[in-house]
């Protein structure tokens, strides 16, 4: 496939873009099975070694990583009051990968990705993701319940992917007996994002945190 991700601003990673367009892709000598999750992360570092990013190509290695838990045993930590975020890998500050926790019943604000692309794979589990559209006036002065478009329930490794074009999400685990875990890959990262009341509209700027980084707990958690 030829849908490539790609910065149209060598000096500002922020820049990136989803352009459609005809190019070389520079993936087709990779492997679309990693086999572990030092692989992913291998393959990632090559997918994103250029500007010009095959999204497809990003899009089959996380559908096709399997992985286990005894690799994810060092992000795995579930707090009892807030669904936890913890980074894996910074991608050399092209993207990261991250595996999030979300105890029984947890669940996120709804939010947008500050101009990112958001892969979302579950890798134990449910989650429901329910996006929403934007608010008609961006969220300013509105006192408008926000409009549901889609909830789709996601399960067994599959991957969901939404950027800010597609609409704003909210992340749930519905089960109250069950944890579960995604794995989620940023291109590119971002610290601050907005969050939604979903009875008015109305929106705030949320600055978003890690309680790990590369296993280890952060100072502030
Ligand atoms: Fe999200």
């Amino acid at each position: 496939m030829t849908e490539t991700l790609l910065n149209t601003n060598m000096h500002d990673i922020h820049d990136i873009q989803l352009i459609r367009q005809k190019c070389v892709d520079n993936t087709a000598h990779l492997s679309t099975h990693p086999k572990s999750l030092n692989e992913l992360i291998e393959l990632l570092y090559e997918a994103f070694a250029t500007n010009d990013v095959n999204i497809d190509y990003v899009h089959t290695i996380m559908n096709n990583y399997k992985g286990n838990v005894k690799e994810w045993a060092p992000f795995l930590k579930f707090q009892p009051n807030k669904y936890t975020r913890n980074l894996v890998d910074a991608g050399n500050g092209k993207f990261n990968l991250m595996i999030l926790c979300w105890a029984e019943s947890q669940g996120s604000s709804i939010h947008d990705h500050t101009n990112s692309h958001c892969f979302m794979k579950c890798i134990q589990g449910t989650l429901v993701e329910t996006k929403y559209a934007w608010p008609k006036d961006g969220g300013e002065n509105t006192e408008t319940p926000m409009e549901i478009i889609s909830r789709t329930e996601l399960k067994d490794g599959k991957v969901a992917y939404i950027n800010d074009s597609i609409g704003l999400h909210r992340v749930e685990n519905p089960s109250h007996t069950d944890t579960a875990v995604t794995l989620h890959l940023y291109v590119p990262p971002y610290s601050h994002c907005s969050v939604f009341d979903e009875r008015t509209g109305r929106t705030k700027e949320a600055h978003v945190t890690f309680y790990s980084i590369n296993g280890l707990l952060t100072p502030s958690e």
